[in-house]
This record gives C-alpha cells, structure tokens and sequence, in this order.
C-alpha cells in the first residue's frame, strides 16, 4: 500500500522515488498528477501500467520554471506571453519540441511537438529539487475520474504505488487547458482550469478550435505516423522490409531485414514500452519500405503497444 505524507513532510522522499523511476502521486492545483521521471522512459511506462491505460497517449511534461521549459520546447512571443500571464498554472502549452531535450519520446508519443506546464506549489519544488521535467497524467486508474484527494487516489491507485503526498483537496478541481501555440495562432485541444475568453483577452486574439470542433486530445491526429507502411504480427520478413522484432525468438526471414530493432531481448512489456516510439522512428529512418512487425503479446503494457502500432499502421492521407 501506498505511503501517505503531508506536502510538508514529504519532499525528499519524493524526490528519492522519482529518482528511482517510481510513479507516485502528487498534488498539483488541477488535480493529484501521476508523477514519473520524463526523461526515464520505464519510468513513464509505469505510469501507463499503474493507470491500466490501454493507450499511450502523449503526456503533459510538468517544468518548474519558465527557464525549464526553454530548454525542452521552442517558444514563440505568443507562447511567452501566454506563460508570463498564466505560469505557474492551470495552463497547457503545445509547443516544438527541442531535440535532445531529454524528454523520453514515451511522454510525446514519437510526435515532434511536447505539452509543458509549470504546476503551482508542491509540483513545481519536487520537479526543482529533482532537477528534470516530470511526466504526469491525473491520478486515476483508466476510465475513472481524476483525482482531486488524496483519498480519492488511495481508494483507486493506493495498492499500486509507493507514495501519495497529501496536498489536500486540489483548488482548481479539473485539468488544465491545453493549448497548441504556432506562429500565428492559437487552437483550444482541451478546455480547462483557465477559461478560454481569459486566454483570449491576455492574447487580444480569437482562439481556433480545429475545423472539427474541439480536437479530443490523443486522437489519431496527433500520433507519431512514421513514413513506413508497417505490416502487424508477422510470421515472416519479406526482403527489403526493416524488423521491429519483440522477446528472444525471431520469426523467418529475419536475417534479412535491412535494418532491426528488438523491443525487448526478454520479452518485458515495461522496457517494450520504453523503446516503442524510439524503434520505430530508428526504423523509419533506415528508409525502409515496410517495417514489419512481431507479433507482441496482449498482456499487461502490450494491449496499450498494441493499440499504438495499430494507429502507427492505420492507412492515412497524406
Ligand atoms: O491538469 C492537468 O493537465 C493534469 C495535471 C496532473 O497536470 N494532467 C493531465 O494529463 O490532465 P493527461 O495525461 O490526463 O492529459 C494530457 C493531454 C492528453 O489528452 C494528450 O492527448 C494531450 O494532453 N497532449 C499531450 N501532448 C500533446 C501534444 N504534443 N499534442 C497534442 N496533445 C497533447
Ligand atoms: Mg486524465
């Protein structure tokens, strides 16, 4: 069961855990975050197997300072303004994504954009004092609701995770607005803790809300869709084709695969999970026609692998 500590009390032991590549919970002003090292990518996959989600969608990288935030992400004067009027805050910001920032491609989903927000209070110290950006999707267990309580988290995640540090009920009580900042405008992808008309008078400009309405975050659009036509669950490398292979036995034809990945040597969903997005952007870039794909196991981390070749190999326009 998981420890429960005051904020006060609470700090060096979090940090200790998040150095260690735990998931644990923590408060933040929207709702409790489930907090993992970003830059660790097994410990953003505990993240999505302590929630059961059967999706890896990108996750929000927490910072603690504006100064943070400008090394994983390019801002714009718009994207400053918008930090410099609602940071520390309930506000999203989808911004380019620096290479080499650090970031596992776990926490972007293999996109070349990344969601950053300073949080107020307890999130913003711990993320200080660890010294790196933490990855963190509300505190619930998959299909529940967010969890505002430290109570609310132990009844759904208590069993599953080290630490939940008590901050007391969250003020803002929902997540934050996410916002996509380009050159020249701004798209509302989730409404949230700062209403829209606020952004909108700091800014002096309409927010666009998509030509479909408010885009439901983690959708198709905003995954990685590498450039490779992918074939799932093969039993056989046909020639020319790169491999992304998964535990310890290859199917046939291996041997001549122009270019090959192994998500796992030992077949662990955890490490499969850390180099999904990061194989597959390797093996894309081999310039290979076709990337195909062993069969990867339904268990546990593999429904949500699963989930993303299968949007990876969905048939697209473009
Ligand atoms: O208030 C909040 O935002 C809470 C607290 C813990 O900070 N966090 C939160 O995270 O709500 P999460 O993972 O439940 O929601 C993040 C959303 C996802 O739906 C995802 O699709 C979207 O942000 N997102 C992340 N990166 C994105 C990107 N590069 N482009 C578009 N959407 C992105
Ligand atoms: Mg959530």
């Amino acid at each position: 069961m998981a420890d429960i500590l005051p904020e006060r009390e609470a700090l060096s032991r979090a940090v200790e855990l998040l150095r260690a590549g735990e998931a644990i919970a923590i408060p933040t002003e929207t709702v409790y975050g489930l907090a993992a090292d970003a830059t660790n990518g097994e410990a953003v996959a505990r993240i999505y197997e302590t929630k059961g989600r059967p999706q890896f969608n990108p996750l929000i990288a927490h910072v603690a300072d504006r100064a943070m935030a400008e090394r994983i992400a390019v801002f714009n004067p718009l994207a400053r303004l918008l930090a410099d009027a609602f940071w520390p805050g309930p506000l999203t910001l989808v911004l380019p994504h620096r290479a080499g920032s650090g970031v596992h491609p776990l926490v972007t989903a293999g996109l070349d954009t990344i969601a950053l927000r300073c949080p107020k209070g307890f999130g913003a110290r711990v993320i200080e004092a660890l010294g790196r950006p933490v990855a963190a999707p509300s505190a619930n267990s998959s299909g529940r609701i967010s969890g505002t309580t430290a109570e609310a988290v132990e009844a759904d995640l208590g069993a599953r995770i080290p630490l939940i540090v008590d901050g007391g009920p969250t003020p803002v009580g929902l997540e934050s607005t996410i916002v996509k900042v380009e050159e020249n405008g701004i798209t509302l992808l989730r409404p949230g803790g700062v209403a829209a008309d606020e952004i909108e008078r700091v800014t002096g400009m309409a927010l666009m809300r998509g030509a479909k309405g408010v885009q439901a975050p983690g959708m198709l659009a905003s995954h990685y869709a590498p450039n490779a036509h992918m074939r799932l669950g093969v039993a056989e490398v046909k020639p020319g084709e790169a491999l992304l292979a998964f535990g310890p036995q290859r199917v046939a034809g291996a041997e001549r695969a122009v270019a090959m990945r192994n998500l796992s040597e030992s077949g662990e969903m955890r490490e499969a999970a850390a180099n999904l997005f990061s194989h597959l952007l390797a093996l894309d870039r081999s310039g290979a026609a076709t990337i195909a794909v062993e069969p990867v196991p339904l268990e546990g981390l593999g429904e949500a692998i699963n989930d993303r070749l299968a949007r990876a190999a969905a048939p697209r326009d473009r």
